[in-house]
C-alpha cells in the first residue's frame, strides 16, 4: 500500500474524482456566500491542519472581506486509512476567540468526530457566532450528527488523495481529488 508515487495519479492512473478547475470554480462560489454573509465583520478562520492548509489558502484569497487566520492542528487517522476514532489535539489556537465570528475551515468531514470535537473545543471559547465549511463532505459515513454550513461538494464513500488530504501524509500537494483505488 506504501508503494504509491506521485506520478502514478500524474500520468492518469487514478481516476480524478474533481479536477483542478473544478475545485477552484467551487472555491470562488464558496468564497462569495461566505464574503456576502461576513460584510462588515472581521471573521477569525480556524484551519484545520494539516488537511484544510490548501483549500483555508485558496478560499482566502478569493475572500472580499477583511479576515484573521488561525490554525488548529488535530488528528484522527494517524497513518491508517480509517478514521481511530480518538481525537489528539496537536496544536492549540492561538487567537482569542471569544466574542469572535469564527468559521472553521476544513477540508473533509468522514465521521463528523473532527467537527464534533471542534464545535465542542470552540464554543467553551464562547465566540459570538461559529461556523464551518468544508470543501469536502462524505455522505452516509457519519458516526456523530453534525452541521456544515458550507459544502464545496457532497462525495460517495472512496478513500481520496490531493489537494490537502494525503495517504499516510503524501499526495497532499496534488492540485485535483483522486480516488485511490
Ligand atoms: C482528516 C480531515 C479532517 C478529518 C475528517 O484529518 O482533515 O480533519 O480527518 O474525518 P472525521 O470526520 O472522520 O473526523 P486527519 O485526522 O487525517 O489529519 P490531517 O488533516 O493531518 O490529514
Amino acid at each position: 500500500m506504501n508503494d504509491y508515487d506521485i506520478q502514478d495519479f500524474l500520468s492518469g492512473r487514478y481516476k480524478i474524482m474533481y479536477t483542478e478547475a473544478q475545485i477552484e470554480q467551487r472555491v470562488s462560489e464558496l468564497a462569495q456566500q461566505i464574503s456576502d454573509d461576513y460584510r462588515e465583520k472581521l471573521p477569525v478562520l480556524v484551519g484545520v491542519l494539516n488537511g484544510a492548509f490548501m483549500f483555508l489558502s485558496d478560499l482566502a484569497k478569493k475572500l472580499e472581506i477583511n479576515c484573521e487566520i488561525d490554525f488548529i492542528k488535530i488528528s484522527s487517522y494517524g497513518n491508517s486509512q480509517t478514521s481511530s476514532g480518538q481525537i489528539k489535539l496537536k496544536k492549540d489556537i492561538d487567537c482569542h476567540l471569544e466574542g469572535r465570528e469564527v468559521i472553521v475551515v476544513e477540508d473533509i468531514v468522514d465521521s463528523g468526530l473532527s467537527i464534533q470535537y471542534l464545535e465542542n473545543k470552540i464554543r467553551s471559547m464562547q465566540p459570538k457566532s461559529l461556523k464551518f465549511v468544508s470543501l469536502f463532505l462524505k455522505e452516509g459515513t457519519a458516526k456523530v450528527p453534525y452541521h456544515i454550513d458550507y459544502v464545496g461538494f457532497k462525495i460517495p464513500n472512496e478513500f481520496v488523495v490531493g489537494y490537502g488530504l494525503d495517504f499516510a501524509q503524501k499526495f497532499r500537494n496534488l492540485p485535483a481529488l483522486y480516488i485511490l483505488k
